[in-house]
């Protein structure tokens, strides 16, 4: 099928290249020339396990093309799927204005019936928006408005294992409207996801708001299960107990299940605090106070803090003096993601106490230089005292503790005796909750984990 992807960013790559894999031809937009030519030149700009390899296979096999050509985007994809970003506004509801902007261009160009696909996450309602904003531009050249047929199809992709979650997803959820056009819409659907449903069905068809809803309802459940189990975890500080005996005593429950429990330094990313927020504002605009998902934001908030809180219990609040090392950067292992990242948190606080911080992370390095100058753009002075080393063993020499954020792969089993020498105390902070207690006290390492009893 000839399908097109407005917006080369991260769901529209990872959606055009897996869509391209299955034998379809893929357009993919971006108004951003730089990310088009970069992608051209065999580039990727962003970092995703496997979507390189995909692209090139597809792009060589004249299956993906990459362009800023509006009007040629148009006229490819019998589907247009729009996956442009929708950043949060000043009051956390989502930004729409890339979504009404691409609606437009469709309607401007499009000349025969086009299926047009929101795979962005949209509040529930956008899909009527950006029909409206397509029949306005339709009308004024006289065009039938039943050419377009407005498609929610929202994406569950997790970053770090988005190509597996989209060619392996555990559903696919398709709203569409009960017209003709809508009806068509769907048989269209239908025959572009085939392909993934070969073995047993996982495609959910419902009417296209509640396929909205699904997307906010799931991410706002999973960000509550992980604010729930951080309070949990506090919780278990305090009392004695242990909250990874207490998640594998409830994660038995198949009612509850075992995935998302586990506490640490607060969710990140672009979609959790984003989605929690954009559902909240929703429920605000009908007039309903959404009171969980505010106690989990703020729960998330106050989270970000723990590793801080902790060290300044063992260290008192005047952190002068005193160097960190932080293993880990990006919000979660296998990407280079660092929005809304606790590190930018944790290393602006310990800064803000006096502290030098000497900071390792696999892949975020990059991304992380750039966010430290934004994070330290009023504190120069702050932005040196944050260091950057690449290797994590590096990161310890003479340093008073290691503050661990991210669970990446290679932290997970360290040659402690070498990691004593190096660190000035032996002293651990593990924000992910890495290693066991009472391993650490066999080997003589001082250990605060998050809930773990020591
Ligand atoms: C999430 C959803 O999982 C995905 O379905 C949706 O499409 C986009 O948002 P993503 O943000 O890529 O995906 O990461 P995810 O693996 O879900 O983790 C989100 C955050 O929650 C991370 O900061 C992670 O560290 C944290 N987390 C996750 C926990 O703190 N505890 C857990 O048990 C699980």
């Amino acid at each position: 099928m000839k399908v097109t992807i407005i917006g080369s960013g991260y769901v529209g790559l990872v959606t055009g290249a897996c869509l391209a894999e299955q034998g379809n031809s893929v357009f993919c937009l971006d108004l951003d020339p730089k990310k088009i030519e970069i992608l051209n030149s065999g580039g990727v700009p962003i970092y995703e396990p496997g979507l390189k390899e995909m692209i090139d296979r597809n792009r060589a096999a004249g299956r993906l093309q990459f362009s800023t050509d509006i009007a040629a985007s148009v006229a490819h994809g019998d589907i247009q799927f729009i996956a442009v970003g929708t950043p949060p506004d000043e009051d956390g509801s989502a930004d729409l204005q890339y979504v009404v902007a691409a609606a437009r261009n469709i309607g401007r160009h499009m000349t025969t019936a086009k299926v047009i696909v929101d795979k962005s996450t949209v509040p529930v309602g956008t899909a009527d928006k950006v029909a409206e904003a397509i029949i306005k531009e339709l009308s004024m050249r006289d065009l039938s408005p039943e050419l377009c047929s407005v498609v929610s199809n929202p994406e569950f992709l997790k970053e770090g294992a988005a190509v597996d979650d989209f060619m392996r997803p555990d559903r696919i959820v398709i709203g569409t409207s009960s017209d003709p056009a809508g009806l068509r819409a769907k048989e269209q659907m239908r025959k572009l996801y085939a392909p993934f449903n070969r073995h047993h069905e996982r495609t959910y068809y419902m009417d296209v708001k509640s396929a909205e809803l699904t997307k906010y309802a799931a991410n706002a459940m999973l960000a509550t299960r992980i604010s729930f189990m951080n309070e949990l975890a506090n919780l278990a500080d305090l009392v004695g107990a242990d909250i990874e005996a207490v998640r594998q005593g409830i994660g038995s429950d198949s009612r509850i299940g075992y995935g998302f429990l586990y506490s640490g330094t607060g969710y990140g990313g672009s979609c959790f605090p984003k989605d929690v927020s954009a559902l909240s504002k929703t429920a605000m605009e009908y007039g309903r106070d959404l009171k969980i998902l505010e106690a989990v934001e703020s729960v998330n908030e106050t989270q970000k803090m723990i590793l801080v809180e902790k060290i300044e219990k063992r260290f008192g609040s005047d952190l002068t003096n005193m160097k960190f090392a932080i293993w880990g950067l990006a919000f979660k292992p296998n990407t280079d993601d660092m929005r809304e990242a606790p590190s930018r948190v944790i290393i602006r606080e310990l800064v803000k106490r006096g502290a030098q911080v000497v900071s390792y992370d696999p892949v975020a390095m990059e991304e992380a230089k750039h966010c430290f100058e934004i994070d330290f753009k009023d504190n120069p002075e702050g932005l040196k005292k944050v260091a950057m080393v690449q290797d994590h063993m590096a990161a310890l020499d003479g340093c008073d503790a290691l503050v661990i954020v991210t669970e990446w792969k290679a932290f997970r089993s360290p040659d402690f005796d070498l990691l004593m020498q190096k660190l000035k105390r032996a002293i651990i902070f593990d924000g992910r909750n890495l290693y066991e207690p009472s391993a650490m006290r066999e080997v003589g390492i001082e250990y605060h984990g998050i809930g773990r009893h020591n």
